[in-house]
């Protein structure tokens, strides 16, 4: 049980908060509930410390004077300029087919939302228990919304640990056509890897850094790859750009952007 992280929100969301406070606990999170007069721009910049929020928009993180949250409704803009032919990302996972996708490190879900949009049917596994209750937050809001609505329709989320998940399914003989890895890089490594003006981290990529512990018990995900590799026909690997192999596995095939790149292996044994 992780304990002590505050929870703040106005009087009137009071309900919303203890529902919220209720779902966190049974996902291992016991937060302190703590009622602000106002959850505004101006408390943020005043209360720098890290805290869970709850307001009309939901729940969401606070930290740094800045608000965040996995918001998809602001992707919408990006997934209507995005095509099969535009997007790297549709070539890497071969999204043209429709494939059934098990994204293993799903994040804010952003990458999982352009796949679905693109056509993917995809399973988005998360093993944060806060991180998981902002997507599921994002997705349920994503349901109601007319865009968004039947993109979300493909996208099935799941609170757990990839390996664990992975593991089921080699035991099971159960195969999927792809899996999609993008697990954290630190970000010590991305300053002295990657060119500067790369290396300026997106705000909203800031609270998975805030969340998640920078200095050496961070996972990079190796063994993710060694045991995608057994059930999917292709595995598809995002990188910062001038990183070095995932588990020192050279890919089949590479696919490289300004920032990042994909490396993708395939399965000749599956095709
Ligand atoms: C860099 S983020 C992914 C960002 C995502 N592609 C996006 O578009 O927002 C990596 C995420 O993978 C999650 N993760 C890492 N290892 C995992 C595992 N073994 N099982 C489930 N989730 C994992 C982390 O908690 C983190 O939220």
């Amino acid at each position: 049980m992780v304990s002590g992280m505050r929870l703040l929100t106005e009087d009137r969301f009071m309900e919303k908060a203890q529902a919220y406070q209720a779902v966190l606990f049974s996902r291992g999170v016991d937060v302190n509930i703590e009622v602000v007069n106002q959850l505004n721009a101006r408390f943020l910049r005043l209360n720098p410390d890290m805290a869970l929020c709850v307001d009309a928009s939901g729940l969401w993180l606070c930290g740094n004077g800045m608000k965040m949250q996995p918001d998809w409704t602001a992707e919408v803009p990006r997934l209507k300029r995005a095509s099969l032919k535009s997007e790297m990302i549709a070539r890497a996972c071969h999204l043209s087919e429709k494939p059934a996708v098990i994204d293993a490190t799903a994040g804010l879900g952003h990458d999982s939302l352009l796949m679905a949009h693109l056509g993917a049917r995809i399973t988005l596994i998360e093993r944060h228990p806060i991180l998981f209750t902002l997507l599921e937050d994002a997705k349920n809001q994503a349901e109601s919304d007319p865009f968004l609505g039947q993109v979300v329709a493909r996208i099935q989320l799941v609170f757990s640990d990839s390996a664990v998940y992975l593991d089921q399914l080699i035991a099971r003989q159960q195969m999927t056509d792809v899996v999609y890895l993008d697990p954290m890089f630190p970000q010590r490594d991305q300053h002295q890897q990657v060119q500067k003006k790369q290396a300026q981290v997106k705000k909203q990529m800031q609270l998975l850094h805030l969340l998640l512990p920078e200095q050496g018990e961070m996972d990079l995900g190796d063994h993710l790859l060694v045991l995608a590799r057994k059930i999917a026909k292709r595995v598809v690997v995002k990188r910062p750009r001038l990183a070095v192999f995932l588990a020192a596995q050279q890919p089949d095939h590479q696919w490289q952007g300004d920032t990042c790149r994909f490396d993708a292996y395939f399965n000749e044994n599956m095709y």
